[in-house]
């Protein structure tokens, strides 16, 4: 797909209608590459049609899999019996960050990985210190060779870690490491985010056992070999809350039956705070939004989970674009993702943003369409979602942020009423 086309977005007021959710591409990211754990058959269903999981499918082909993606039917086929290469190029840890989560697989499997050094990003530095020291500490020989980290060892040790802070992606990598590591690795401070939950899930099916202690600890006694297993990914919560704040900001009302809604409680306090109904189906599952037409906005500030996710951060900006009052928004998971505000902003909306973690959002009445850079995946998400509530056309570039993250979202949008083109 190319990178130079663009997505074309009429005001669209009023979407309306019900959704099915794809699966979380956070979660499957990981997932696919913990199957290099195992020697055999990893089966993936509810897999998302995502960009980023055709990436992940080359990673592991580099690797020596073989992988069926079928697409109609959201079905991955993972075979691992083979695995010839531990090396992760330069050009895949560019394309994506996520590719770093196959070192602990491969150290755990093979005592071996050679990946390419990650590039700075849109998000700020988002270095991999913490997966780095705990793999030292795990006796896990590094150095630096040209572009790459070479890492090498004779056999994990397990430890007692304390993470500084509770990071995804080095919690996921500790995790997967220490299931075939002798002993009880402990991590204290660890991510429990319902994607890393979805590891877990998989993991302990794989025979990898793991116990979840609170206040986020996970214990796990090393196993010496796990077994290739089936595994359905989980509905995808960040798409979940897309789709809810596009029918909030158009004044629409959208039922999605298989919203996960145990694991966004914060988001949905948020958006009833605003004066939207939201009804839940059941506690667990399923949520319907009613828009208000007066909504007022709201403050909040991301975190780690149970917190406010930090990939709704940016779809929930728009909301607070078009509420009444002043919406103040501290970003503290990343020191770089505020920068959807200088797009929006040609968009007519009002939000002082000096460049700290804070964007202050005083509401205004409408939104214009305007010519707009997507920066990152989900504020390719947010910028859509102000198109739909935008007066006139909105055109957005750099619509392969929006293809890494989503299965065809458009198609769902324009299923609840939006005009939204896609130009190749
Ligand atoms: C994952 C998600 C991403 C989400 C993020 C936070 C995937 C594929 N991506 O990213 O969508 O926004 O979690 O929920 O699942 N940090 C360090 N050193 C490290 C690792 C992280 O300082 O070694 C910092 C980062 O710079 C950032 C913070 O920790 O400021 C959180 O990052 P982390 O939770 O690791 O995010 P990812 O796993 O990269």
């Amino acid at each position: 797909m190319s990178n130079n086309g663009c997505i074309v977005i009429e005001q669209s007021l009023g979407l309306r209608g019900e959704v099915t959710l794809d699966g979380a591409k956070n979660a499957v990211l990981v997932i696919m590459a913990s199957s290099v754990l195992t020697s055999g058959i990893t089966k993936l269903t509810n897999v998302p049609v995502s960009a980023d999981v055709f990436q992940m499918k080359q990673l592991l082909e580099e690797l020596g899999a073989q992988v069926t993606f079928d697409e109609k039917a959201k079905t991955l086929l993972i075979d691992t019996s083979i695995l010839n290469n531990c090396i992760v190029g330069p050009e895949l840890m560019r394309k994506m960050r996520a590719s770093i989560l196959v070192a602990g697989p491969l150290l755990a499997r093979f005592g071996r990985a050679i990946v390419a050094l990650p590039g700075g990003c849109l998000l700020g530095a988002r270095p991999i210190d913490f997966h780095l020291r705990a793999f030292a500490r795990m006796g896990v020989h590094i150095e630096v060779v040209g572009e790459y980290l070479h890492m090498n060892c004779e056999s994990l040790q397990s430890q007692r870690f304390v993470l500084e802070y509770p990071s995804v992606g080095a919690t996921e990598n500790m995790l997967m490491a220490a299931t075939l590591t002798a002993g009880t690795t402990h991590i204290i401070n660890a991510a429990i985010e319902p994607e890393v939950l979805d590891l877990i899930a998989i993991l302990r099916n794989m025979g990898a056992r793991i116990e979840i202690a609170v206040p986020g600890t996970l214990i796990v006694e090393g196993v010496s070999s796990l077994r290739p297993v089936q595994h359905a990914i989980i509905a995808d919560r960040l798409e979940a809350g897309t789709i809810l704040l596009a029918a909030a900001v158009t004044g629409g009302s959208v039922s999605i039956p298989d919203c996960p809604n145990s694991v966004m409680d914060v988001f949905l306090e948020k958006l009833s705070e605003m004066g939207h109904e939201v009804v839940l189906h059941t506690p667990d599952k399923g949520v319907t939004l009613k828009a208000t037409n007066a909504p007022r906005a709201v403050s909040f500030r991301t975190g780690p989970y149970p917190g406010f996710p930090t990939d709704l951060q940016a779809p929930m900006m728009v909301a607070q674009c078009l509420a009444s009052g002043t919406s103040v928004i501290y970003e503290t998971v990343f020191e770089n993702r505020l920068v959807h505000t200088r797009e929006l902003q040609k968009m007519g909306a009002q939000i002082t943003h000096d460049g700290s973690l804070i964007a202050t959002v005083k509401g205004v009445d409408c939104l214009y369409g305007a010519s707009v850079i997507a920066p990152d995946i989900r504020a390719s998400a947010a910028l859509v979602i102000a198109g739909l509530a935008a007066q006139g056309q909105t055109t957005m570039t750099g619509i392969h942020h929006f293809r890494r993250g989503y299965t065809r979202l458009e198609d769902k949008l324009r299923a609840l009423g939006a005009n939204i083109t896609i130009v190749e």
